[in-house]
């Protein structure tokens, strides 16, 4: 089992023009957890996830990645702990041109990680992790959205994290595939013990598959607690996004707890 624990404190992220991304935000994520950050769009959740998975360094602030603070190192460095981390980008971010099978293999061959003559069969064991088989001759094109993102897990899935980075795993997707993405995110997690951070305005889908969650607000942290806690919070801005977004989403329903709970035992 891996995964490892990240750790931020005083992050914050200045453009030229001094107008700030995001605000002093510290940060815990536990080793092992699916922890999702939540916040309206425009509130700077997929800057704090690049500067988290080490993609972004903050202007101010550190962040710790297991007892390594990334902010201090130089490129090299950064770039054996960037091989540690996987990202899942929003809308899959696959290369058009690619195979799935060379879209998979690209950062193992970047990196040699693997023999050549090995890659067809990790190639082959990352599709079945994320229930596709077969599919490694077919173009990007060729697939629907959700087993596009599939193909995105599998490549992220192919360097064996320690952690996992999904920018909105379920956007563009209906919500019965949406959901099974979901139920994948919380699979990856039990199989493997990885890390994983999860951004999302989708709070339904926070919910049922987070073991703790933070809420962003204009660049700046306005609670991290579990799913429950959530649910009982007083504070305005809480609730206000709670109401605002919740009836939004295509097929929402109320959260079953229940099933939540089975689903969040992990670590
Ligand atoms: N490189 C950049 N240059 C200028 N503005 C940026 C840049 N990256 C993000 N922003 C701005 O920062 C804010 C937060 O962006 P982002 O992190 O993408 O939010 P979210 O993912 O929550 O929608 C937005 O107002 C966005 O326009
Ligand atoms: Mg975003």
């Amino acid at each position: 089992m891996s995964g490892v624990g990240i750790t931020a404190r005083g992050v914050s992220m200045r453009l030229p023009d001094g107008r700030a991304i995001l605000r002093d935000v510290g940060l815990e994520i536990h080793s092992g957890e699916v922890h999702s950050i939540l916040g309206l769009s425009g509130s700077g959740k997929t800057t704090l996830l690049k500067c988290i998975g080490a993609l972004l360094r903050p202007t101010s602030g550190t962040i710790c990645i297991g007892d390594e603070d990334i902010a201090a190192m130089d490129e090299t460095a950064l770039n054996r702990i960037r091989r540690r981390i996987g990202f899942v980008f929003q809308y899959a971010a696959l290369f058009d041109s690619m195979t799935v099978f060379e879209n998979i293999a690209f950062g193992i061959r970047q990196h040699r990680t693997v023999a050549e003559r090995h890659i067809p069969e990790v190639v082959r064991q990352r599709l079945h992790e994320v229930n596709l088989e077969g599919v490694e001759e077919q173009y990007p094109s060729e697939l629907s959205g959700g087993m596009r993102k599939r193909v995105g897990m599998a490549r992220a899935l192919a360097m064996d994290p320690d952690i996992l980075c999904y920018d909105e795993p379920t956007s563009g997707l209906d919500p019965v595939i949406g959901r099974a993405i979901d139920d994948l995110i919380v699979a990856t997690r039990d199989a493997r013990g990885v890390t994983s951070v999860v951004v999302s305005h989708d709070i339904g889908a926070a919910l049922r598959i987070s073991n703790r969650m933070t809420m962003i607000d204009d660049g700046a942290v306005v609670m991290t607690g579990l799913p429950e806690e959530f649910l009982q919070a007083a504070d305005p801005r809480v609730c206000r996004f709670m109401e605002e977004i919740a009836p939004l989403r295509t097929g929402y329903e109320t959260p079953d707890l229940r099933s939540a709970q089975t689903l969040r035992a992990g670590p």
